[in-house]
Parts: C-alpha cells; sequence; structure tokens
C-alpha cells in the first residue's frame, strides 16, 4: 500500500517521476484527419494541457487498425505512416515537462466509423446491430496490432501506453460476463475473459521490455449479469500479474447494451461502491482495487473543483487523480489547484456533453 500524497506530490514510476499526481485522461477530440492522422489542432489542443501542468497525459484512444477505429475523425497508429505526426504531438507533450502515454483501442463493438462491428459474441447492441464474433486467429493477429501499435508509440517518443480494455470496446467486451458469451479458451471464468487482455500486455511485454503499460478496466458494468466490483478486483490481479505498471479505473453507466432494459443503477439509485461521492466517480472503487494490487491506481470521475480533487487524495483514494472534462474546460485545472487558485477554475458547462 502507498501512503496518503497529496496533488503536489511526485509519483515514481516505472522508472520515471510525475511531476504530481494530476493526469489527464484519454479523451478523443474528434479532432483527427480523416485519414488518421494528427492535426494543427491536435496539437494546440494537448500543448495547452501540458502548459497546464498536468503532469501525465494520456492522449486519446488511437486506433490499432484503420477498419476497426472508433470513429471517422479518429487519430490512428495503425501503420508507420504515422509515427512523424505521433512523434511531434509527443514532443509537444514533452516539452512542457509531462509525462505523454498514448491510448491504444480496437473499437471492436462500438464502432462509429462505419467498419465492421465484432467482438467477443454476437451480443446485440441498442441500435439492433449484431458484432460478429471473432475467431481465434483473428484475436492471434489483433494482439499482434497492439504490439505493432506499442512499438509506434515508443518510436514516436510516447513514454508509455495506456491498453483501452474499458468502456465495452473490443478487450473490455471481452471482459464482460455479459457481453462475453463464448465458450471456447476465451470466454467463461474470469480468467478466460481476460485471457486476451493478458495476451496482448505480455505480447507488449516481450516485445518491448519494460516499456511502461497502463491497464484501464471498468471496475462495474451497469448491466445485469456485467463485471461487479468483486469481478473487477479479480481481474486487476490478474492483469497486475501479467505485467503491467499502472491500473486506471473507469466504470460504465450509459452502456451499449439495451439500456432500457437492463440498467442496474441510476443517478437516483447508485450502486454503493460510489459510496458518497457524485454519481460517476469511481474513485471510490478505484480504492477497494488499489486494497489488492501492489502498482499505483488512477481513480477518475466527475472530479470538477478543487475540494472534491484534494478530497479523494486525503481519503486515499487513489496514487493519481484523472479529471477530465474539468480539465476540458480550463486546461491549467491543475496549476490552479497546485498554486491554491482552485476557486479560479473556470466551470464545466454539462451543455458542453452533445
Ligand atoms: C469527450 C470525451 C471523450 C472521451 N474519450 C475517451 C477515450 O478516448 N478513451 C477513454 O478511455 N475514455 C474516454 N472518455 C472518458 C474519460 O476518459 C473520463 O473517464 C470521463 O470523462 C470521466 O472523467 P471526468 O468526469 O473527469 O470527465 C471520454 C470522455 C469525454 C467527455
Amino acid at each position: 500500500m502507498i501512503s496518503t500524497a497529496k496533488l503536489s506530490d511526485t509519483l515514481e514510476f516505472a522508472g520515471m517521476t510525475l511531476k504530481n499526481r494530476f493526469v489527464l485522461p484519454p479523451m478523443v477530440t474528434q479532432k483527427g484527419g480523416l485519414d488518421g492522422s494528427v492535426t494543427d489542432e491536435i496539437l494546440e489542443h494537448y500543448e495547452a494541457i501540458a502548459k497546464g501542468q498536468v503532469g501525465l497525459i494520456i492522449v486519446e484512444a488511437t486506433a490499432i487498425s484503420w477498419e476497426h477505429r472508433i470513429m471517422k475523425k479518429n487519430i490512428c497508429i495503425h501503420n508507420d505512416e504515422a509515427i512523424p505526426g505521433l512523434t511531434e504531438l509527443a514532443s509537444r507533450i514533452k516539452a512542457h515537462g509531462a509525462k505523454a502515454f498514448i491510448q491504444l483501442v480496437h473499437a471492436g463493438p462500438k464502432n462509429f466509423s462505419g467498419g465492421e462491428l465484432v467482438g467477443p459474441s454476437p451480443v446485440r447492441i441498442k441500435d439492433g446491430s449484431l458484432p460478429r464474433e471473432l475467431s481465434v486467429t483473428e484475436i492471434h493477429e489483433i494482439k499482434a496490432q497492439f504490439v505493432a501499435a506499442a512499438k509506434r508509440a515508443k518510436a514516436a517518443g510516447f513514454d508509455g501506453v495506456e491498453v483501452h480494455a474499458a468502456h465495452f470496446y473490443l478487450l473490455s467486451a471481452f471482459m464482460s460476463p455479459y457481453a462475453n458469451q463464448r465458450t471456447d479458451d476465451y470466454g467463461g471464468s474470469v480468467e478466460n475473459r481476460l485471457r486476451f487482455a493478458v495476451e496482448v500486455v505480455k505480447a507488449i511485454r516481450e516485445e518491448l521490455g519494460d516499456y511502461p503499460i497502463i491497464y484501464r478496466m471498468n471496475c462495474l458494468e451497469n448491466v445485469i449479469g456485467g463485471i461487479d466490483i468483486e469481478e473487477a478486483v479479480q481481474a486487476a490481479r490478474i492483469i497486475e500479474e501479467a505485467g503491467v505498471d499502472m491500473l486506471h479505473i473507469s466504470g460504465i453507466v450509459d452502456h451499449l447494451y439495451r439500456p432500457e432494459e437492463l440498467s442496474i443503477f441510476s443517478p437516483e439509485s447508485p450502486p454503493d461502491i460510489m459510496n458518497g461521492y457524485p454519481y460517476d466517480c469511481w474513485a471510490p472503487a478505484a480504492a477497494k482495487i488499489r486494497e489488492h494490487v501492489n502498482v499505483p491506481v488512477i481513480g477518475v470521475g466527475m472530479v470538477r473543483d478543487a475540494t472534491l480533487a484534494e478530497r479523494i487524495m486525503d481519503e486515499d483514494l487513489c496514487d493519481l487523480l484523472a479529471v477530465g472534462r474539468g480539465i476540458l474546460a480550463d486546461p491549467n485545472f491543475a496549476e490552479k489547484v497546485l498554486s491554491g487558485k482552485g476557486d479560479t477554475i473556470l466551470p464545466w458547462d454539462d451543455s458542453m456533453e452533445t
């Protein structure tokens, strides 16, 4: 267990020093080029945030496969042509003292780019489509795509990668007992549902040695038969054992699979694990998982002001705190909290969520 930290504390992790405990969680900007490239708008977006003193910036979900990108303006890391643009991006972030990670994603069943929907099993999603079940051969091909993408991230100068295994994208769907109904080695027990993710992590390790890996996972899915906190703890231990350097705990409130029939909690009836924190705040769940692992854990969700940010750290819920929409509203969020000027943070306006 790591002792209580303040937001201004440094953190030694995977051979590097983070200058404070603020994290920018990955957030797709939809500002990529239609060819998947890094645009000037993207460079400016991340540079502004890096100037705001965030210690660790995790660049938005970046597609490891062109067909399986999340959306049309998704930045991509699917071939070597992506490397120069990503090199510029990593260097703009690092110029301001932040560590630069990049999130690697395969959209799987949650693909808004027009590409084929694929997943562990043909479980119907809310618009009525049925993802196609992936074969074991395809699983191995995708694993190789994750490794190739991680190699490109390293070549571009990123300090590490985050494997996206949350929010019902591909690896998350495999982990979900709801979405994964396979009867082969990749379905059934929690170990089997984690097998794909474990293979991805180990394959990156094998290829890139001690190159840092963060793993983003769900602690809860708002769907009957979905992952619960007890299973998330088991999953976290399995994935830690596979060799990740840090865990990033998120969850699913608005799920992909027929929400009107299957939701199990709501703002009026939040899950116990939120424990008096705002609805959609996963930091208490991060705390629960953190009791069972030795790697640092990132908490996230609904932090919009200095008071909640400091409360989460004072109550020792996590090692690092990710602030998403709060930083979109005010790129100087971290700098203002760290300098005691939290009362000048520009507020997030919920109407910004379209
Ligand atoms: C515009 C937007 C884009 C997002 N894109 C991603 C993404 O690319 N990858 C991911 O794992 N989560 C994504 N998320 C979720 C955020 O990383 C974060 O977990 C969530 O916004 C909760 O934190 P917050 O309340 O501080 O914003 C996105 C959220 C928003 C608002």
